[in-house]
């Protein structure tokens, strides 16, 4: 994203790492079997925001800069990301990511399966030559983007036992269940972008301190940017967001934004709290569950439980030393918090 106000130097020696981290993904996607050549380098040919490589070189600058291990670790993360959408995608039975067919439309499940499986293979292959720390890091990341992975998918509730382990039932009035949801964001989506943090600034050199600091910022960041997407994934079109709006709602998915529309007394909201009780098969139910979601209170309700998150995320940096790469950080939450795609 197009960081305002962020330093021209700065901007410019991102630019260049960035345009490291693009040759070197190309490079690593590529295969002498040309039909797996195509379908691994599917979504990297797409493009996509890069927002978590981006990530790791602004960290790195907080401490000497971006270096060759930095453009590596930020392959390493871009890749698992990269794997975990070939996956989720299949799971949600999504058609289109980053404005292009979805890999499982494309080639199916087994193919998007499989190569979702060779992309963190590669992941793991650039992440090994940074040594047993950040394999072990990789790792544990991995574990965590799964279990979040699978406490998501329960709360889509194909049966009563598993809507019961979820937080379907609860509403955005009950802590419970705001923390159980934020704490699956922080899973699926968080630990990685903190890993995406935490490696810019152990390989950019920054002092411990430093790095448990920018850890925890990328994880806030993480929950944050989740959160951004459930919001988009109502309220915005699929030429901007580059997927199909309605995704949770159809799968029956209790997103912020439904948890606070479940507080509500008012018998005019009935049909909308009906709709969102479970998965919606009609493409006529799921355009009205949208429509009545996006003029509902609970939209904005939503973001500022977002609008608070960030700027707790935010508040994070200001233990750091000031220099123009926290600035850039701090102008990244608000990207992240308003982004629109
Ligand atoms: C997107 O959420 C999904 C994730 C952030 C995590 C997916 C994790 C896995 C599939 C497990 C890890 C697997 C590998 C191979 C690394 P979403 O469906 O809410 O967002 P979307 O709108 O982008 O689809
Ligand atoms: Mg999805
Ligand atoms: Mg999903």
């Amino acid at each position: 994203p197009q960081l305002p106000g962020v330093d021209d130097a700065l901007t410019a020696r991102v630019g260049e790492g960035m345009a490291a981290v693009a040759t070197r993904l190309s490079a690593v996607v590529d295969h002498d079997d040309p039909f797996i050549a195509g379908a691994s380098g599917h979504l990297v040919a797409a493009g996509g925001k890069r927002f978590r490589p981006l990530l790791t070189l602004l960290a790195s600058e907080v401490g000497e800069g971006w270096n060759e291990q930095v453009v590596k670790a930020a392959v390493g993360v871009e890749l698992t990301h990269l794997a975990s959408l070939y996956h989720d995608d299949v799971m949600d039975e999504a058609d289109l990511r980053r404005g292009v067919e979805s890999a499982n439309a494309r080639y199916g499940n087994a193919t998007a399966i499989l190569v979702g499986d060779l992309l963190f293979g590669t992941a793991s292959s650039v992440v090994a030559d940074l040594g047993a720390e950040a394999v072990k890091i990789q790792a544990e990341t991995f574990v965590r983007l799964c279990a979040g992975q699978i406490r998501d998918d329960l709360q889509t509730g194909a049966t009563p036992e598993e809507a019961d382990r979820t937080v379907l039932a609860g509403d955005a009035d009950d802590p419970a269940a705001v923390t159980a949801y934020l704490s699956i964001l922080a899973d699926k989506t968080g630990a990685l972008i903190a890993t995406a943090a935490r490696y810019g600034a152990m390989f950019g050199g920054c002092d411990a301190e430093t790095v448990r600091t920018l850890t925890e910022y990328g994880e806030r960041l993480g929950v944050v940017f989740q959160l951004a997407d459930d919001l988009l994934d109502v309220a915005s079109a699929a030429d901007t967001s580059g997927k199909t709006p309605g995704t949770d709602l159809r799968e029956g998915k209790a997103t912020l934004p439904v948890l606070y529309a479940r507080t509500s007394q008012d018998p005019a909201d009935e049909r909308l709290l009906a709709l969102t009780r479970g998965p919606i098969d009609h493409p006529d139910e799921l355009a009205e569950a949208l429509e009545l979601l996006r003029a509902h209170p609970a939209m904005q309700q939503a973001r500022d439980h977002t609008t608070r998150l960030a700027d707790e995320a935010r508040a994070l940096l200001d233990g750091l030393c000031p220099g123009p790469a926290v600035d850039a950080l701090r102008a990244l939450v608000d990207g992240v918090a308003l982004r629109s795609s």
